[in-house]
C-alpha cells in the first residue's frame, strides 16, 4: 500500500492473516507454530474475581503489577502497562519516530517491530541474520548501517525467530555505542526469562534504552493482552503514558488483577514451565541431528528456532506446506512470514506437549518426503 503522507499506513501482515488463530485451532492437530509456551489456565490460579469492581484503573497500571516486573532493577514508575508488547511497540514508534527518521532494525524480527516504524514511513536499514554466520550478532555491521538522521536501533534477544542470544558484553557496547551517538535502542526482551541466565533488563543500564516484554510468551498468558515498557527518562515515560491514554486510556482491571496473581506465583509456575521447555528442546535437538533434511543453529534462548530445509534438497515448497498444513495437520511458522526463503521455517518447541511434538516434527520429515522432486 503506497504511503499516505501524514497518514499511518496499516497492512495486514501473512503472520497475522495465516495464524494458527485465524485459520482455527480445531483445525489444528501439531501447533508448532506458537512462540509461546503452553497456554496457561485460568482456574490454575484459584482466583476469585466476584467481587471485582469493573472500573478503569491506574493509567500506568497495576502497582502490585509495576513494582512485581521493577522488581530491584528499576523504580515501579519506570514500568508502563501496555496492551501485549505489541501495544508497547506502538507506542514506542509512534512517540519517537516520524518518517524522516531513519531506524536499524535486526532481521529477521517479530512483525510489530518491523511493521510500526514502516506504518510511519520511516527510512529503515536491516541488520541481517544469516544462518551462514549462526544469526550472530556484529556490532561493526551495526554501526556502519548507523546514519546521521538514526534516531532508533530495534533488537530483540533472546531473538525471535532465530532463538539465538547476544551476551551482557555485547549489551554493554551497543549500549555505549548508542549514548554517544544519542540515538535509542529498544530491546524487545519478551524472552529474557526463558534463558538460561537471562541478561540484565536494558531499560535499567541506560535512559537511552526501552526494554519491552510480555506476559504472552514466557508465562503463557497471550489472552490476558498484557506487556510493559521499561524506561528511565521521566519525559519520555510521560510522552508513552500519553500515548497510552490515546490508545485505550488504562488496561482491563480484569487482565491486571490475573496478570497480578499469576506474578506473585511467578517462580512456582516458571519452575514446570522450563522443565517442560527443556524436554521438548531436547527432543527436537534429536530429531534435527538424526535428519537428512533440515539444518539448523541451536537455539540459546527462548521457546523457538529457525531451522531450514538444506539447499541441496531439491524441492517443490509449496507442496510441502500444503500436505504439512492439509494432511497432516501440522502447524510451523513459514519463512515467508518473517520476509526470508520458504526453505526457513521458524519451529515451536514451548507450546506443544511432547506427543504433539514428536508428531509434528515426524510430519515435517514426511511432508518434505512427499515434495522432493
Ligand atoms: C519478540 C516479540 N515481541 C512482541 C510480541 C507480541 O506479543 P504480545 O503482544 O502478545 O505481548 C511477540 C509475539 O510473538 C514477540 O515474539
Amino acid at each position: 500500500m503506497e504511503k499516505k503522507e501524514g497518514h499511518l499506513s496499516y497492512r495486514r501482515t501473512p503472520i497475522e492473516k495465516e495464524s494458527p488463530e485465524e485459520f482455527g485451532y480445531e483445525r489444528i492437530k501439531y501447533n508448532l507454530a506458537e512462540s509461546s509456551v503452553p497456554d496457561f489456565v485460568l482456574g490454575n490460579l484459584d482466583l476469585d474475581l466476584t467481587d471485582l469492581a469493573l472500573s478503569y484503573t491506574d493509567h500506568l497500571g497495576n502497582p502490585h503489577l509495576r513494582q512485581n516486573i521493577a522488581g530491584e532493577w528499576v523504580n515501579p514508575e519506570h514500568v508502563l502497562i501496555t496492551t501485549g508488547a505489541a501495544g508497547a511497540l506502538f507506542i514506542i514508534a509512534t512517540s519517537l519516530l516520524k518518517s524522516s527518521d531513519h531506524v536499524v532494525i535486526l532481521h529477521p524480527n517479530y512483525v510489530a517491530n518491523l511493521e510500526s516504524p514502516r506504518a510511519i514511513g520511516c527510512q529503515m536499514d536491516y541488520l541481517r541474520l544469516t544462518m551462514e554466520e549462526q544469526f550472530q550478532f556484529d556490532l561493526n555491521k551495526l554501526e556502519q548501517l548507523i546514519q546521521p538522521n538514526t534516531r532508533l536501533i530495534s533488537l530483540t534477544y533472546p531473538q525471535n525467530p532465530t532463538g539465538t542470544m547476544i551476551t551482557e558484553s555485547e549489551l554493554s557496547e551497543i549500549i555505549s555505542m548508542i549514548e554517544s551517538k544519542g540515538i535509542y535502542l529498544l530491546l524487545d526482551e519478551t524472552y529474557r526469562e526463558m534463558t538460561p541466565e537471562p541478561l540484565p533488563i536494558a531499560g535499567s543500564l541506560s535512559e537511552n534504552v526501552i526494554s519491552v516484554s510480555s506476559f504472552s510468551k514466557a508465562y503463557g498468558l497471550p489472552g490476558i493482552r498484557l506487556g510493559w515498557l521499561i524506561n528511565q527518562n521521566k519525559e519520555l515515560m510521560e510522552t508513552f503514558l500519553a500515548g497510552k491514554e490515546l490508545i485505550f486510556i488504562c488496561n482491563s482491571i480484569v487482565d491486571e488483577e490475573i496478570g497480578a496473581y499469576f506474578l506473585a506465583r511467578k517462580r512456582e509456575f516458571l519452575t514446570g514451565i522450563q522443565k517442560h521447555v527443556n524436554i521438548n528442546l531436547e527432543i527436537l535437538n534429536n530429531w534435527i541431528e538424526s535428519n537428512d533434511y533440515m539444518e539448523w543453529v541451536k537455539p540459546s534462548g527462548g521457546v523457538i528456532c529457525f531451522p531450514r530445509i538444506k539447499q541441496d534438497i531439491n524441492i517443490d515448497l509449496e507442496k510441502f506446506y500444503k500436505v504439512l498444513k492439509h494432511t497432516y495437520k501440522t502447524f510451523v511458522a513459514p519463512g515467508h512470514w518473517f520476509e526470508v526463503d520458504k526453505r526457513f521455517m521458524r519451529i515451536g518447541y514451548g507450546y506443544p506437549n511432547r506427543q504433539e511434538l514428536e508428531g509434528g516434527l515426524q510430519s515435517i520429515t514426511k511432508a518434505i518426503q512427499e515434495s522432493i522432486i
